[in-house]
């Protein structure tokens, strides 16, 4: 049995995504949740759904530990809880969107970018620390870090604009623009993927050709719980309409197909690139932007900042 640790399983595509792996019976999980009952009823759907007695029988096969990423102490606290002695992969899938307003970590950090670039910033780095085995790095990014994007179904979201690290963690404006809310949003979904880059440099200077890190890009997956703080009639299509095109139209995909090609990045042996972004299941280039160096080493020093990443901390 191989351990995978994986965020934001609790619902859409991460959901899928460890449905799938547990339906390969060799791997157990580890998932970060902030609510522990919606990590419960997480794994009786995981139970009835893989339809895997090993579950009920090995309980520790799905295991829950609490996690919320937008307090960097909870992020630490999770690390040092998983007492697993070997871990084979890790997914950092959890995303949020607040097109509602300006709301801010515990930290005092925006949310968007606390939670989806700055909180898998520092696990990551701690899990690398803590299992120096761990072969197989997986972030759920987006097609919306693309400011040449153009939506699908004329859903868009309004392009990134990266300036600096500080600039994305604390933003000045007064929260009431939707569209400078969603902006934060593929804000997020660009430092994913200046991460992601910027880890690979990074194990590639140092000479570690065993750990691959990889994107993901889901396609627009409609009827997840991503749209939960859009007005009712937003959610409405999200959850009723949209749905209607998953698998029909080629930029749009269920949660369960999503969550499946997610997971191969994991489970496919023959996948031993790093480095790349997945757009579902084919390797493509990303934004120009997303390829500057100086943007994604400025997002790397000042992350290492912002989450207070102890030199004793990280393997870099
Ligand atoms: N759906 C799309 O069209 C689409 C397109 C491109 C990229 N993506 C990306 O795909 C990923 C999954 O999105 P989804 O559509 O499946 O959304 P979703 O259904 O809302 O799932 C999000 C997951 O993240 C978890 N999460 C959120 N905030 C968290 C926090 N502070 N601490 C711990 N966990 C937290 C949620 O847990 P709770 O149960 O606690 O809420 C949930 O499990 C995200 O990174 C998203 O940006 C989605």
């Amino acid at each position: 049995m191989k351990t995978i640790i994986i965020t934001g399983a609790t619902a859409g595509i991460g959901f899928e995504a460890a449905n799938f792996l547990l339906k390969q019976k060799k791997y157990n999980l580890i998932v970060g949740v902030r609510d522990a009952a919606r990590g419960k009823a997480m794994t009786s759907r995981l139970i009835a759904e893989t339809q895997n007695p090993n579950i009920q029988t090995l309980p520790t096969q799905v295991q829950t530990l609490p996690l919320d990423l937008s307090s960097l102490d909870s992020v630490r606290a999770f690390a040092e809880k998983i007492s697993a002695t070997e871990v084979y992969g890790f997914i950092g899938n959890a995303g949020i969107q607040h097109p509602e307003g300006l709301v801010r970590t515990s930290d005092g950090i925006e949310e968007t970018f606390g939670v989806n670039h700055l909180a898998h910033f520092l696990l990551v780095n701690l899990l690398l620390k803590k299992y120096p085995a761990l072969q197989r790095i997986v972030i759920t990014a987006s097609e919306v870090h693309d400011a040449a994007y153009k939506g699908a179904l004329g859903i868009s979201v309004p392009p990134p604009h990266y300036t600096t690290a500080d600039a994305a963690a604390y933003p000045t404006d007064d929260g009431k623009s939707q569209v400078e809310n969603q902006r934060r949003y593929s804000l997020s979904k660009l430092c994913n993927v200046f991460f992601v880059y910027e880890l690979c440099r990074k194990l590639q200077q140092a000479g570690n050709q065993r750990i691959t890190g990889n994107l993901f890009n889901p396609r627009l997956v409609p009827g997840t719980e991503l749209a939960r703080s859009f007005p009712p009639p937003i959610r409405f299509a999200w959850n009723n309409i949209l749905p209607l095109f998953a698998d029909r139209h080629p930029r749009v995909r269920s949660a369960a197909r999503s969550g499946r090609d997610l997971a191969k990045l994991i489970d496919d042996d023959s996948i031993t690139v790093s480095g790349k972004y997945f757009d579902a299941d084919e390797i493509t280039a990303t934004s120009k932007e997303s390829y500057d160096l100086g943007k994604a080493k400025e997002l790397w020093d000042a992350s290492v900042r912002l989450s207070h990443l102890k030199p004793d901390e990280t393997i870099f």
